[in-house]
């Protein structure tokens, strides 16, 4: 089954998935690695690209700034030629407003290529607010000139873009992308405090580090970037998405089913195998080159957990939603408090209507009192479980919380329509045939 325009599909629910599936690159490495190949002098070449929306989106805006994107020679390899780089046209740019957070981090690169950058209105998931300040703030640090237009952000570099030093007022993933892109061809050097550390920035460390840059990571979230004069091309296999990793196992729980993940990595996943193990589910790593994990449900009744969400190494958000959905089928209360989006719970409504128990708060529940605490936000939910869930009329509001929908429905029993899915291909690369290949009873109307 190839990707359809169709974006309503119907699901029999009640069947245990049971397979095996394989994850490629990470959605939330891939197109900033695509990115960073605009720094350099030479063609870069990334490999394990997944067949996603966002890189789809990218593609697209490194085109128009110049940059041939031709296929590899193996599947899922893209090879990026920088250089003829030159200014996009605006209204070319500005199609692709609203369709993804990434255009952002084309900042940094496109001051340093051409001086000047525009970047179109932002998309991304509805979770929050989602707002820029921490990247512009930077920005204006490295001393690029930042005007704010209605039909977008114009930035412009009057001289090359000096090292500086930059505290972040939260570990953002995004802004410490955007502070890595910009700093590496910066005059001098650039000391970032309070960086995100998740694997994938990891992963894009690794991919400047090839094209020449010096960037070391330090205890306590400190980063430092010394800027160079001249980048290269890279080669780069990009790491697993241990996302869509997390939500194959969560589906394998929520349906009493069992999925060898292919691609999946421990070292990426501890903290969610422990609170996957805490709460009854089995999993087998398997170490081997082609290897992957298998997650399956034991048997017997799941157990409930309290747990928050957090910046890497902690539970990532990313995981919450699909695991709420396999939370429900636990024995007893289970809390879980979100601490990194104010508002990632929405998606609980549609689940209330198929039979779950769980109810919002705007305490911070459980551990530790987070920024949300005191600012009205339903940031904290209490699941109470197990609860048979019923099929129903679903309409997809987020990325994750689309696939959380999609688990929740093939758990159901009965047939649920689910609508919008055409969203979940943003960041679930194939998803429709993985899901025939688990055994899962579906079909476009
Ligand atoms: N924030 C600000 N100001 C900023 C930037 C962020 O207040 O300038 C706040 C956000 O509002 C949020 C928190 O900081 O409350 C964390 O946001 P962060 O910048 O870390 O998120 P992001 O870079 O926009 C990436 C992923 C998200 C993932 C988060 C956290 C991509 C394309 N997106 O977003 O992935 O949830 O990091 O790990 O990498 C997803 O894959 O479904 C997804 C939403």
């Amino acid at each position: 089954m190839t990707r359809t325009d169709a974006d309503v599909l119907i699901v029999h629910g009640g069947l245990p998935l049971q397979g095996e599936v394989r994850v490629r690159g990470a959605k939330n490495l891939v197109p900033k690695a695509m990115v960073a190949a605009l720094l350099g002098q030479e063609p870069s070449r990334i490999r394990n690209v997944p067949d996603i929306r966002d890189v789809a989106i990218v593609k697209g805006l490194l085109q128009l700034h110049g940059v041939a994107v031709q296929p590899g020679e193996e599947p899922g390899e893209l090879i990026l030629d920088p250089q003829n780089v030159e200014r996009a046209n605006v209204a070319d740019i500005d199609a692709h407003a609203g369709s993804s957070r990434i255009p952002i981090l084309f900042c940094g690169p496109l001051l340093h290529r051409l001086g000047h950058a525009f970047i179109p209105d932002l998309g991304g998931c509805r979770i929050g607010d989602r707002p820029i300040n921490f990247h512009l703030d930077a920005l204006r640090q490295f001393g690029a000139v930042v005007e704010k237009r209605p039909e977008g952000l114009y930035l412009e570099a009057p001289q090359r873009l000096r090292g500086t030093k930059i505290q972040l007022p939260y570990p953002s993933v995004g802004a410490t992308e955007q502070v890595l892109l910009t700093a590496v061809c910066a005059e001098g050097v650039t000391e970032l405090r309070n960086a995100a550390v998740e694997p994938e920035i990891i992963d894009l460390i690794c991919v400047l580090q090839k094209m020449g840059a010096i960037i070391s990571v330090h205890t306590d979230r400190v980063i430092r970037i010394t800027g160079v004069e001249r980048l290269g091309g890279y080669d780069h296999r990009a790491l697993p998405d241990r996302l869509e990793a997390a939500s194959w196992a969560c589906a394998a729980l929520a349906t009493s089913g069992d999925i060898y993940v292919r691609g999946a990595q421990q070292k990426d996943m501890m903290t969610f195998l422990n609170v996957y193990r805490t709460i009854g589910g089995a999993f087998q790593v398997d170490d081997s080159p082609e290897g992957g994990i298998r997650f399956w449900h034991p048997g017997g009744e799941l157990k409930s957990i309290a747990l928050e969400t957090d910046v890497h190494p902690g539970f990532q958000t990313d995981w919450q939603q699909p695991l709420v959905v396999a939370l429900t089928q636990a024995g007893g209360l289970s809390i879980v408090h979100e601490t990194v989006y104010e508002n990632r719970f929405g998606f609980t409504s549609a689940l209330r209507q198929m039979g779950a128990v769980i109810q919002l708060y705007r305490e911070c529940l459980g551990g530790t009192p987070c920024r949300f605490g005191q600012r009205n936000y339903l940031h904290s939910a209490a699941i109470y479980g197990p609860t048979k869930l019923q099929g129903a009329e679903l309409v997809i509001p987020d990325l994750r919380g689309g696939f959380s929908y999609l688990i929740a429905a093939l758990a159901a029993q009965g047939t649920s329509t689910v609508h919008g899915i055409d969203l979940i291909y943003r960041g679930y690369e194939n998803f429709l045939d993985k899901l025939k290949g688990l055994g899962a009873n579906f079909e476009l109307p």
